[in-house]
């Protein structure tokens, strides 16, 4: 999968060089394409932006210098995504379904906004990552990275792929390794028990319970009811 990203500030981008997506890159399931708008102003002072018409504070970005960075890009039919507190919030089904396309574009805004004019001619979709206002797309882009990239295959293992799609809308069971006792702390005896149809059925109910105390409002009616009855019997 391969990712435009069109900002002004590419140095930005340096977290992507580590852990999970630093080996993707290095096997050429990702790739990472950073176009740095700034190198297509043709203004001898390398400035990108100027104030905006009508007057108010802060600047705006010039149309004609992400026009032509745009144009940079080989492949025009990728989808053009355009980072703003004024798209459509991301979730994991988007995610998913951005995960199925070969190539994105993202565009990062920063200042006061980019002149709506290159917008209307090159952006196919607005995300926000959240209702609140960052100073820039960059973090989001690179939010939208790492959560499609996830869904790449061959960047996560296989089982972890697969036990997320188990726990499809509920949140993760809980996790343990050694040691046994921390703290006075035991880990639960059933998965010390290698009978893996019971630790299957511990992690279910783990998953079921966990969603019921921190987002119960991703549950159902008869879900509820069995979350209150696995706490009750002191099952987890
Ligand atoms: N740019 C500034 N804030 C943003 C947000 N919340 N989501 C996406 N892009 C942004």
């Amino acid at each position: 999968m391969k990712f435009n990203i069109l900002t002004l500030f590419p140095e930005m981008f340096e977290p992507l060089k580590h852990s999970i997506i630093e080996r993707a890159c290095k096997q050429n399931l990702i790739n990472i394409n950073l176009i740095n708008i700034r190198d297509f102003s043709k203004d001898k002072h390398k400035k990108v932006d100027d104030t905006p018409y009508g007057g108010g504070a802060g600047m705006v970005v010039k149309a004609d210098v992400v026009y032509d960075a745009y144009n940079s890009i080989q492949n025009k039919n990728a989808k053009v995504i355009y980072l703003t507190p004024q798209g459509k919030t991301l979730n994991q089904e988007k995610v998913t379904s951005l995960a199925k396309e070969q190539e994105l574009t993202l565009l990062c805004g920063h200042y006061e906004g980019i002149d709506q004019r290159v917008l209307d001619e090159i952006v196919d979709e607005e995300i926000s990552i959240g209702d609140y206002v960052l100073t820039g797309g960059e973090i989001p882009a690179m939010v939208l990275i790492d959560a499609v990239s996830r869904y790449v295959e061959g960047v996560l293992s296989s089982d972890s792929v697969k036990e997320e799609s188990f726990s499809a809308g509920h949140l993760e069971y809980s996790q343990y390794t050694r040691p046994e006792i921390f703290l006075n702390r035991k880990v639960p005896e059933v998965l010390q028990s290698g009978n893996h149809k019971n630790i299957d059925e511990w992690r279910r109910k783990s998953s079921l319970v966990n969603t019921y105390k921190k987002r119960p409002e991703l549950l159902n009616e008869e879900e509820i009811k069995e979350a209150k009855k696995i706490i009750e019997n002191n099952e987890i």
